[in-house]
């Protein structure tokens, strides 16, 4: 793809994030949930990036913010792990009827982990009450292991197989399973996506958790779209039980990509954050419930 065109301008609020912000009257809550708002050449458009592990604290904050979610546009799911499936079935209800969700294929999978204990954290309560509460409201599934263009200056960089993941992040920093045809695999959490933004400064890149590795996810979303400048890259980057190494490897791979500004909490870790902050200083954000970002 050739110079796609650029969204106008780009406005994200935090809906819902593991930190709630210093002195906040935000709720705080394990997992993300942010709310795109992109002014394009042919309208703007809203765009719902993951829904936290419960939908209260997300209405809680969206009330506060005065911010609307009926008449979201579409909803991306990065992955299927309860922390930013949960809040979905209670926001199906206030998202409007014929809403696309998209996903990958796999959300609907079933996954555990062992560690720190034997726990399922898959889609909440289970698959099927997150399939049929999608579609009880109203909601459309569109599932796809492709990227999408969902309009001019918004894609979903679809799946990042294990083998097209940097070297550096082919080894998982997280030990999950799921199962298939009744036995526990291993599980490289394929169904993971990006979400990117074309700005005229270049990509803005969103990661959920980033378990395929947030430098492959920008790769991605360089590739899909054609643009090789990037503007920000935004989410949860898993690296929180990342060795040394794996940590400074991101902030190099950042650095050498010219990524100009950095917003990462969730599932990043004190340690990441701390380096990325050296690394990128005033550049450097952490994200916290509340918080608004604008480009453009
Ligand atoms: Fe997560
Ligand atoms: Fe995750």
């Amino acid at each position: 793809m050739v110079n796609p065109v650029a969204v106008k301008s780009l406005k994200l609020t935090v809906l819902v994030e593991d930190y709630a912000g210093y002195g906040s009257k935000f709720w705080g809550q394990h997992g993300i949930s942010v709310l795109a708002e992109a002014e394009t050449p042919s309208g703007t458009y809203k765009v719902l990036f993951d829904t936290g592990t419960s939908h209260e604290p997300v209405l809680h904050n969206a009330e506060l913010l005065g911010v609307k979610l009926g008449d979201v546009d579409y909803v991306v799911i990065s992955h299927n792990h309860y922390d930013h499936t949960g809040g979905l079935p209670g926001l199906a209800k206030v998202l409007g009827e014929g809403t696309p969700v998209i996903a990958h294929p796999e959300i609907f999978k079933v996954s555990y982990a062992f560690e720190p204990h034997l726990r399922y954290i898959g889609p909440t309560p289970n698959p099927t009450a997150l399939r049929r509460a999608v579609e009880d409201a109203g909601l459309v599934w569109l599932l796809s292991k492709n990227p999408m263009k969902l309009f001019d200056g918004a894609y979903t960089t679809g799946e990042i197989p294990p083998q097209e993941r940097e070297g550096f992040e082919r080894d998982m920093t997280i030990t999950v399973f799921k199962e298939v045809e009744g036995k526990l695999v291993r599980d490289l959490i394929e169904d993971e996506i990006g979400l990117a933004f074309v700005t005229d400064e270049g990509l803005v890149v969103l990661g959920g958790c980033s378990h395929p590795g947030i430098v492959s996810i920008v790769k991605k979303a360089m590739e899909v779209t054609g643009v090789k400048e990037v503007r920000a890259v935004i989410g949860g980057f898993h690296l929180i039980s990342a060795s040394e190494e794996r940590i400074d490897s991101t902030v190099k791979a950042f650095q050498d990509l010219g990524v100009k500004e950095v917003y990462a909490g969730h599932c990043t870790g004190l340690r990441a954050e701390a380096a990325l902050q050296k690394a990128f200083g005033t550049s450097f954000k952490k994200l916290h419930s509340g918080m608004r970002i604008r480009f453009g």
